[in-house]
């Protein structure tokens, strides 16, 4: 009964303790016997529970028979927590009527605190302030209550003192959920309306939309079209989610969330955000917004091996299936030869897709050092995109380059406001506007997006001890004053190592550069000079001298294992080394660049 529903999300700072508390809400709600429960259960992708973050939202279905002696339908449906993954943040909050907003009673409210917060006012929620961890000695309630109160506008006598770890608290959560949340609107006999808002790829079903239905009702057999491709499927089997499975039902009406087989084989046609209708009789309007993900960060992935060129496309087309933002094509390399350039919806996304390929697909890479995409006006008027830090073109053929720029919130206690003010205009930011929040402060500032990509967040957090916590969300492209540097190894260009900065930085990151790459190439048998240079003048140089005696030489006619353990430890260190001329060059030396930035 669509009375008696309630969906709802938990919304929280990373480490806040959200995939806690919703284990705590599964056991309580016994959707989870004891022996099946697993810690963070729904986070599913094996890679997900061991770095602990969450990556895509997930949805669980849960009985709760609450104080008023009536039994209702909870949908809890999971959020990711990075900021990589925003977009799926909201979309999974278009999904619910109300959310939990979670704030660690120890840490008070943070950047993503507030960042989702307004994503759920955004959407009309209802919000439900949740202080947890509220066992630890040093929490303190009481003033996170207030703190909330104070920047959120959320009333301190409206929140929950709670306790993911030892469940204090999750009762009184699940009553509010239930009286606080309005049960979901929409007539079973309208046109159906029913929105993406995640979807998981299965080997048998192909890709397996999760929905949640606003309008009208589905079920199998049912010809149903996907709104921005226009394709038209039948539905095999509709269902609901329990805790580790999929469960079918007869149909889906309005107000629930479910899943919806329909035989449809690639991700991009069932993309987040994007609105499944009936065919012979469609609604009127998707829901509104749907953005296709779109990468922002760009990398070469190549196959330490070259033989391995095809295992490494079979896998990016796998990976692709379940992964609708993960972009390639190939690219050739003359330092690594043939490879793909690979689009991300950040860093962090980037590390994910590099691991799993390792991982899952057992193929060593080499990965070069991650980019944005450049736009570049040329005296002629044309336009090009530069995914590639070595396809700017020259110089002199270039009227304009321009870069993307992010606005950054940065959320800070107030002794650190100088300190993160001076790191933002070192990073080439302009201030947008400063806000202070009791004893925080906020700091919105306009900054390249090339500029916080790599140790922007590790900075942030050194020079203020951990404290202060940033979002942000990307603004468009504005000109600077870009420079492509190349970097010549033993006189050769080496294209995977070229890099685009700003005018004023380009000496500095290209000293550091030569230098931390003069460090990590190996000694060969003769130096090897490492040059920085922009067009044909060369800014900076380092040499890697040569070897003064031969590895092997000690163990000629000496025990024949060692020469052999010595060989092998060679051949070890050899897999992730690219042979470039005469020179062997390491992984660590194409990701030199981030450390030298
Ligand atoms: P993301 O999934 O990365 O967004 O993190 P999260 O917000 O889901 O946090 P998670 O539940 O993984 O908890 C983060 C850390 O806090 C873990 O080490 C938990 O063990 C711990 N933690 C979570 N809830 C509590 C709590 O109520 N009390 C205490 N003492 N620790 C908690």
């Amino acid at each position: 009964m669509q009375e008696r529903i309630r969906n709802f999300s938990i919304i929280a700072h990373v480490d806040h303790g959200k995939s806690t508390l919703a284990d705590r809400i599964l056991q309580q709600t016994r959707a989870v016997q004891a022996r099946e429960m697993r810690e963070q259960f729904l986070d599913s992708l094996e890679l997900e529970r061991e770095r602990g973050i969450t990556i895509k939202a997930a949805a669980v279905r849960l009985a709760y028979t609450a104080r008023d002696g009536h039994t209702y339908t909870l949908n809890l449906i999971d959020t990711p927590g990075h900021v990589d993954f925003n977009y799926e943040v909201s979309r999974a909050l278009a999904a619910v009527e109300g959310v939990l907003l979670v704030v660690d009673a120890t840490q008070g409210v943070e950047a993503q605190t507030i960042a989702n917060f307004f994503l759920a006012l955004e959407h009309d929620h209802v919000i439900i302030p949740v202080v947890n961890k509220i066992d630890l000695p040093s929490a303190r309630p009481e003033e996170v209550a207030l703190e909330i109160e104070e920047t959120l506008g959320l009333p301190a006598e409206e929140a929950i003192f709670a306790s993911g770890k030892t469940g204090e608290g999750v009762d009184e959560i699940l009553e509010a959920i239930v009286q606080r949340i309005p049960p979901p609107k929409g007539d079973p006999e309208a046109p159906l309306k029913a929105l993406i808002f995640d979807s998981i790829y299965d080997s048998y079903q192909g890709v397996v939309p999760y929905v949640r239905i606003y309008e009208g009702t589905v079920k199998p057999g049912d010809p149903i079209r996907i709104w921005s491709t226009g394709k038209v499927y039948t539905v095999d089997k509709v269902g609901v989610f329990r805790p580790g499975h999929l469960e079918a039902t007869p149909a889906l009406t309005p107000g629930e969330v479910g899943w919806v087989m329909a035989g449809i084989r690639e991700i991009h046609d069932a993309q987040v955000g994007d609105t499944i209708t009936h065919h012979t009789r469609p609604t009127e309007a998707p829901y509104p917004g749907f953005k296709p993900a779109k990468p922002v960060v760009f990398a070469g992935l190549y196959p330490v091996d070259s033989q391995d060129y095809g295992r490494l496309r079979d896998a990016l087309e796998k990976l692709k299936l379940n992964d609708a933002a993960l972009w390639f094509e190939p690219e050739t390399s003359e330092a690594l030869g043939f490879g793909f350039r690979c689009g991300f919806l950040g860093l962090l996304h980037a590390e994910i897709v590099q691991e799993r390929l390792e991982r899952e697909f057992d193929l060593d890479l080499i990965a070069t050092a991650p980019s944005v995409v450049y736009r570049v006006v040329l005296h002629d008027g044309t336009e090009l995109e530069v995914h590639n830090p070595s396809d700017l073109p020259d110089a002199g053929k270039i009227r304009e380059v321009l870069e993307p720029y992010v606005r950054v919130t940065v959320y800070t206690p107030e002794e650190y406001v100088g300190a993160v003010m001076q790191l933002l205009q070192e990073k080439r930011g302009r201030m947008a506007h400063m806000n202070y929040i009791g004893k925080r402060v906020e700091l919105v500032y306009e900054v390249p997006f090339a500029e916080i990509l790599y140790d922007f967040h590790d900075r942030l957090k050194s020079i203020t001890r951990g404290y202060a916590s940033m979002d942000y969300e990307q603004i468009g492209y504005r000109p600077g004053e870009l420079v492509k540097v190349n970097i010549l190894v033993n006189g050769e260009p080496v294209d995977a190592l070229a890099f685009i900065a700003h005018r004023e930085k380009a000496y500095f990151i290209a000293r550091a550069m030569v230098d931390k790459l003069a460090e990590v190439i190996p000694r060969q048998q003769f130096a090897v000079p490492i040059q920085a240079a922009i067009g044909g003048k060369v800014i900076a140089r380092a040499t890697v001298k040569a070897l003064r005696k031969d590895v092997l030489a000690k163990c000629y006619g000496g025990d024949v294992s060692r020469k052999k353990k010595l060989l092998e430890r060679q051949k070890e260190g050899k897999k992730r080394l690219k042979a470039i001329g005469k020179v062997e060059v390491p992984q660590e030396a194409f990701l030199a660049v981030l450390s030298a930035g």
